[in-house]
């Protein structure tokens, strides 16, 4: 069975049960400043785990796009990769274990509607119990109708209890797993099933949370109005059990990238070139949503990617150095999936084509510079002018050094690096969170007055201009946007202009509901449609002489009139961001 049947599969299965299928949210998450992307499907769904209705109803469904570079290190081994998609069902207040369990069951094992895996091949692990909640006996009991009891096990809340973070909804789990051995492993005692789960010979494929729990500062607090249903399932690794085989990269998924780097490689290495596959599949998904290279937060990990990938491309011996092929593979893969990569398949390939020749020049200084070093441990300072100088990130540096049986001293690197930046002032305030990094009064007149600017960018350089990536401070906005060629000064003051006169007509922001189709048909502006649901918030300037001076798709948080905004809109720098992307700086002077 191909991954695309899987993941339809999937959808259809919960779908006949009732569940609304709902589109994957952008990798990078909008006004939430607490994670740099989305690491589980249930993300993007905290408020309404947390009691707001969806708009949807109360189940839903979908595979939701993640990234996760927190197991960077073990990219190469059977089951890890920085992208994932999370297939997962939630219910809002509605079924709970009963339901939840017997579904996941009969997905799981079912022939005609499901993957028809092997039951005698399924462990599960359920809640032990602590202080905060009981012993899951009633998750085992129902465990206990679809696979034998033995096969069960109590487990503590390290690896039992689900939650996002320090805050959120949370609660106890049961966790799937299969034995995906040759020869099967049969019963096992708890001890000899970890065991198995240390060899990677049993590997998790499921987990349903029972979120009926909220914990603040990393404390539970007691329980939600609800009780909610949160499941999440790796795609990959579900693949890679249907498919019969014992790692990921063996899958359809990665078929096609792997096939267009062993064709190129001189000298073949497994490790390295499920390393390349795996970051350029993430860095193509995390360019087509919006993110660009760059020395913070979500644009370093890109960077980090793909610069990661570009050594261990030159070590597999590949000499043509564009990325093209590899980007063509990973696209031919999603493109039913995710078709906005097929749009954008020119734009990623020459963003990464960019970042990778910046860093080839570089890189062989550096490395020059680092054979210099002739000690065992490479200073802070060394490490500090290896990143300034060389662009080397420090885990380059910390793995070129491990090669060479060398050390690094990290924590005075990030020292160095923390000074720094609070030196350039590009500390945290400045971070790029894809949306508002805060809500103080400044930002939030700065974010109305980047959507008067876009729609100011739109009327005077048409309609091609859209966002592709925001980062609003206190002190500035920073937006970037599709547009082939520098803008002249003359546009820039119509720009300016009009958003100052949006400011001094004092024109409220309305916020209307509209259903998304109708939305898109009368031209309201927004980037990733595809993740908002039917019925979407518009927020519209619209003056009380009926002017409207802008409608954009978005969450707020926006002033309630441009009188709000104190002071004048200015432009203070328009430049080339990336391959057909500009940069504006703006700011409100007083
Ligand atoms: N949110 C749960 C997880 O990521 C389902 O494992």
């Amino acid at each position: 069975m191909q991954s695309s049947e899987i993941r339809s599969r999937f959808l259809k299965f919960f779908e006949k049960r009732g569940h609304a299928i709902i589109p994957s949210s952008p990798l990078v998450p909008e006004n939430d400043p607490s994670v740099l992307f989305n690491t589980a499907g249930m993300q993007p769904l905290v408020p309404y785990l947390l009691g707001k209705p969806h708009p949807k109803g109360a189940r839903l469904a979908n595979s939701q796009k993640c990234v996760r570079t927190v197991d960077i290190d073990e990219i190469g081994d059977n089951t890890h990769a920085t992208f994932f998609e999370m297939l997962g069902n939630w219910s809002l207040g509605d079924y709970f274990k009963e339901d939840a369990i017997q579904w996941s069951f009969e997905f799981l094992t079912s022939k005609e509607e499901g993957l028809g895996l092997d039951p005698n091949r399924l462990y599960v692990t359920v809640f032990e119990g602590d202080e905060n909640a009981p012993r899951d006996l009633e998750a085992a009991e129902i465990w206990k109708r679809y696979i034998p009891e033995h096969r069960i096990y109590f487990r503590g809340a390290k690896s039992n209890w689900w939650s996002p973070g320090e805050n959120g909804p949370c609660g106890p789990d049961t966790e799937m797993f299969y034995d995906v051995t040759k020869d099967g492993l049969g019963d096992m005692t708890l001890e000899e099933y970890l065991a198995a789960d240390d060899r990677q010979e049993v590997v998790e494929i499921w987990n349903d949370v029972f979120m009926e729990y909220e914990k603040k500062d990393g404390k539970v607090v007691g329980k939600l109005a609800t009780k909610n249903v949160d499941t999440g399932s790796g795609l990959e690794r579900v693949v890679m059990m249907v498919q019969g085989k014992n790692n990921i990269f063996d899958t359809d998924l990665f078929a096609g990238i792997l096939g267009a780097i062993k064709e190129r490689a001189s000298t073949y290495d497994e490790r390295a070139a499920r390393i390349v596959a795996d970051h350029i599949r993430t860095a193509t998904f995390l360019i087509g949503d919006g993110v660009l290279p760059s020395n913070t937060d979500q644009g370093y990990v890109l960077r980090r990617l793909i610069r990661r990938a570009v050594r261990y491309i030159s070590g597999l011996g590949i000499t043509d150095l564009t990325p093209a092929p590899f980007v063509a593979a990973v696209v031919a893969t999603y493109r039913d999936a995710y078709p906005n990569l097929v749009t954008d398949e020119a734009r990623i390939v020459s963003v990464i084509a960019e970042e990778g020749d910046k860093f080839r020049k570089t890189l062989e200084r550096g490395m020059k510079e680092f054979q210099k070093i002739t000690e065992s441990i490479i200073s802070a300072e060394q490490a500090f002018d290896l990143y300034q100088t060389y662009g080397f990130p420090i885990e380059i540096t910390k793995e070129v050094a491990g090669e060479q049986g060398k050390r690094v001293d990290e924590d005075g690197f990030r020292q160095k690096l923390a000074d720094h930046q609070a030196l350039s002032r590009a500390g945290a305030e400045q971070k790029f969170k894809g949306g508002l990094a805060d809500a103080s009064g400044e930002t939030v007149m700065l974010h109305t007055s980047t959507h008067l600017m876009l729609a100011a960018l739109r009327k005077f350089l048409g309609e091609h201009v859209h966002q592709a990536g925001s980062n609003i401070t206190s002190e500035r906005t920073r937006f970037d946007f599709t547009h082939p060629e520098k803008v002249s000064r003359e546009i820039l003051d119509q720009v300016e202009a009009y958003v100052n006169e949006a400011i001094s007509k004092q024109c409220p922001m309305v916020i209307e509901q509209m259903k998304k189709d109708d939305a898109q048909a009368q031209g309201v502006e927004g980037s990733f449609w595809e993740k908002y649901p039917d019925v979407v918030d518009v927020y519209m300037v619209k003056c009380d002489d009926g002017t409207v001076y802008s409608r954009e798709l978005c969450g707020g948080p926006h002033v309630k009139n441009t009188a709000d905004i104190k002071g004048r809109f200015k432009i203070v720098k328009e430049e080339a961001s990336s391959a057909g992307v500009r940069r504006i700086k703006a700011v409100i002077e007083q």
